[in-house]
């Protein structure tokens, strides 16, 4: 019995507490709830958890906001106390009697307050489960915001937390790192938007400069290096103007609820972004914007570029010199560099005779200087204008931005393998060597025109083994025919390649107008995002007749130009198979070029989408055409050898010349020659795997990628010897589906 009351008795007990707590959420700190050293609250959806912790090697206490899954050390976005610790565990968080929420220690001395104007007495603190800490009048029903820990960040980003600048009073909310992994008082370094005329994140050492993002083109930070995961920092980044003076960068939370991210300012600087893992129950580090030392801004001074691929990171500009010589040399760039020749407008400013007009120098895919201004004229008017106004000493122009252009000395450029935009540099007449202009243009002209020829003969070649296979099998029917000439805009326009097979592309794939993908993915809406690919941010849509589709939105910066989207359409149109997914169509309109595919559910698109499409049998082709030989030709020889066998042969022999057919074969050639056959043979290696991606294969072919690995051995060298049963299949399959003739080169 005496079990029994006991049993009723603590029932009893936990009733009656619950009941003293009622209405009071466990998110919640109110005039009737405080938390005392070691209690804590958490967020309704047990997110986030608000209480005290310390730090590795040191007994202060902090009052701090930090994952829930998490442990305190490993992921506290917010401190209260960062600059005085509780030097016990007698603290307690509290509604202070001004109404404003306070951590209190033993002594009963104020460590840290909200330190608002409170106009009411009954507020409330409640921890939401963004992370955010909300003061709020209790009483009110429009939920007005006294106070928020969202406007006091300390080193951490989280979603929908927003940076912020308004840029008539200057206030800025940013983040500020902490003094060391041990120390959450302020460190060095701080982040935010900087706003001279055009919006850009800054990493501040102190008050200097220490990093910088580039400007915003609406989609992208243009100095940003495009690197495999940087579609990572842009996942539903968004810069906002709130047309109230103001500038936000904000992200959105992961659909997903079990997923967290956010990313986090060390006290060394570094930026990173940080994943949860729900196996290892810890944080994966990701990425950080500042990769190499030419990520430091302004590291080569004035008139300085950077470029991290060479040994020497800094050169000063064309038309520049070192200002200091013997500083430059032993590798202090600080100095920067000065002009050599002086401006045109400079010389009649002096009042010597003028010469010729100034002209530009063109820097391609460049982090674009600091203090950029920002006018809205169109390309060519940008040119001018800066032209016409002495202190312009360069431009540049984004489709996404307008026209920026700079009359400071030009500071933190840098140049990237990819990415980035072209920096039009004012230099004088007689700097600019138009000579060897012209003669790199031709033979620039010269080298991608047999690359494209190479690639349209071959996609000529797949197109027609392809309509011939469709005018025989009845089933294969085209499947676009209906739509595709309600929309003839768009490939009809000019620019497109005379390569490419135009009236058969409009055919086939339907050209859909950008409002009625608007409307599908309703304008681009973040929530239907699906992912980011190499080229482009992917959105998931429905059409007005109900079919699901998945658009691709090739960035602005992604560098994939007109000829690239055209050979990824006629490609990827040309996979019409059941495992593959399938292009609807096309949309070219001025800036904006996307494609528009069947939606799979479940799965990412880019299990689909190539980032390897029958490279194996662009490697053959590849070497029929440089070779000027069917690969199965060799089998009626004497030496049953097929063509990739041969090359791979000729390779190890090192006499890979004697395969190019003469017509081709010309000395001043070798070098693409042989690129041709290198890629080819990388194509054709034997394990799938380590075959490139087409893309890949493009880039080669283009030069973009420069050093090619060694090919290893391919795939048909040693079935041959073996008794396969499956190699004269897959022979077939590849090389027999017709007997289309490959059109010869000739170099004259
Ligand atoms: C705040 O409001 C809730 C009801 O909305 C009430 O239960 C609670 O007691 C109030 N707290 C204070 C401190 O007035
Ligand atoms: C704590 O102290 C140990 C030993 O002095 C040291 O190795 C460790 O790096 C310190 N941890 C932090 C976070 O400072
Ligand atoms: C709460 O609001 C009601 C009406 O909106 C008002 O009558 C009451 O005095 C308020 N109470 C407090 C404590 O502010
Ligand atoms: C710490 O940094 C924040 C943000 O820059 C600032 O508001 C605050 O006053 C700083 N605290 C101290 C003690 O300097
Ligand atoms: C940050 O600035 C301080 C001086 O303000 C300097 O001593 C320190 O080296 C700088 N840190 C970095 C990483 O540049
Ligand atoms: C959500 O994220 C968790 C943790 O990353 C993962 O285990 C789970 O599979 C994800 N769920 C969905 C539907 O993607
Ligand atoms: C962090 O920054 C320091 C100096 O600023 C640098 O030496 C270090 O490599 C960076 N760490 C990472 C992980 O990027
Ligand atoms: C020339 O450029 C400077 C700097 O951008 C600007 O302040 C000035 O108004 C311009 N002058 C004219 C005539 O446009």
């Amino acid at each position: 019995m005496g079990i029994i009351s006991a049993l009723v008795l603590m029932v009893f007990l936990h009733l009656s507490c619950n009941c003293l707590n009622f209405g009071t959420a466990l998110d919640t700190i109110s005039l009737s709830k405080s938390i005392k050293d070691p209690e804590a609250i958490t967020s309704r959806g047990d997110v986030f958890t608000l209480g005290f912790f310390s730090l590795a090697n040191s007994t202060n206490r902090y009052v701090g906001i930090w994952y829930s899954k998490s442990i305190p050390e490993e992921s506290v976005i917010w401190v209260a106390n960062r600059d005085k610790p509780l030097k016990d565990e007698s603290g307690v968080v509290m509604i202070s009697e001004n109404g404003n929420l306070v951590v209190l220690n033993g002594q009963k001395e104020v460590l840290w307050s909200s330190n608002v104007k409170v106009p009411v007495a009954s507020v409330s603190a409640q921890l939401l489960d963004s992370g955010n800490l909300v003061l709020q009048d209790n009483n009110s029903s429009d939920g007005v915001r006294l106070w928020e820990s969202f406007q006091q960040p300390s080193n951490a980003f989280v979603p929908t937390m927003k940076i912020r600048t308004n840029v008539r009073t200057g206030e800025r909310v940013q983040l500020t790192s902490w003094k060391s992994p041990s120390d959450p008082s302020n460190g060095s370094f701080s982040i935010g938007l900087g706003i001279l005329s055009i919006a850009q994140i800054f990493i501040w050492n102190n008050t200097r400069p220490y990093w910088r993002s580039g400007p915003w083109n609406g989609q992208i930070f243009l100095g940003i290096r495009v690197q495999r995961d940087y579609s990572f920092f842009l996942d539903g980044m968004n810069l906002v103007d709130d047309k109230e003076g103001s500038f936000y960068i904000t992200y959105a939370a992961a659909s997903n609820k079990s997923f967290f991210s956010y990313f986090l300012l060390d006290s060394q600087g570094n930026l990173t972004r940080r994943n949860w893992n729900d196996e290892k129950r810890n944080w994966d580090i990701f990425w950080s914007p500042q990769i190499t030392e030419c990520d430091i801004y302004g590291k080569c001074g004035a008139f300085g570029s950077c470029n991290s691929e060479n040994p020497s990171i800094c050169s000063c500009l064309k038309g520049f010199q070192p200002k200091n010589k013997e500083e430059w040399n032993r590798g202090k760039w600080t100095s920067g560099c000065v002009r050599i020749k002086p401006l045109q407008c400079e010389r009649i400013n002096s009042g010597t005779k003028s010469g010729k007009e100034d002209g530009f120098l063109k820097l391609e895919r460049t982090k674009v200087p600091d203090f950029p201004e920002w006018s809205a004229n169109l390309e060519d008017k940008c040119k001018e204008q800066c032209l016409s106004n002495c202190s312009c000493i360069a431009y540049a122009y984004d489709p996404g931005i307008g026209c920026m252009s700079w009359s400071h000395n030009l500071v933190d450029i840098q140049k990237f393998r990819n990415g980035g935009i072209d920096l039009y540099v004012r230099l004088a007449h007689s700097e600019l060597d138009e000579n060897t202009n012209i003669r790199r243009i031709i033979i620039i002209t010269v080298v991608t025109g047999v690359v494209a020829i190479a690639i349209s003969t071959f996609f000529l070649w797949r197109w027609m083994a392809k309509h011939r296979a469709m005018k025989i099998t009845s089933e294969e029917k085209l499947i676009f025919n209906n739509k595709g000439k309600a929309h003839a805009k768009c490939l009809s326009d000019d620019t497109v390649g005379e390569n490419i097979n135009e009236d058969k592309l409009q055919q086939q794939l339907p050209i859909f107008k950008i409002e009625e993908l608007a409307i599908a993915t309703k304008d681009f809406n973040l929530s239907n995002k699906l992912g980011q690919g190499g080229f482009g941010p992917v959105y998931k849509g429905t059409l007005k007749d109900g079919q699901k589709i998945a658009v691709k939105r090739l960035s602005r910066a992604s560098g994939q130009g007109f000829e690239e989207f055209m050979n990824e359409v006629l490609l990827i149109s040309k996979l019409q198979h059941r495992n593959l997914v399938r292009l609807l169509g096309c949309c070219i309109e001025g800036e904006e070029k996307m494609l528009v595919y069947e939606y799979m559910p479940n799965k990412s698109l880019d299990a689909f989408i190539f980032e390897k499409s029958d490279v194996f049998s662009y490697g053959v082709l590849l070497l029929e055409i440089v070779s000027g030989r069917r690969n199965t030709s060799f089998y009626n020889e004497e030496h049953p050898l097929s063509l990739v066998r041969y090359a791979w042969k000729l390779w190890n022999e090192d006499n890979i010349l004697a395969l190019p057919d003469k017509v081709v074969c010309d000395p001043r050639h070798y070098e693409e020659i042989l690129r041709c056959i290198h890629v080819a043979l990388l194509c054709v290696e034997e394990s799938a795997k380590d075959r490139p991606t087409i893309s890949a294969v493009l880039s080669m072919l283009h030069s973009e990628i420069v050093d090619l690995p060694s090919p290893k051995q391919p795939a048909f060298a040693e079935r041959e010897n073996s008794s396969d049963t499956e190699s004269p299949q897959i022979n077939q399959n590849i090389y027999s589906i017709n007997d289309v003739t490959v059109t010869k080169m000739d170099g004259r």
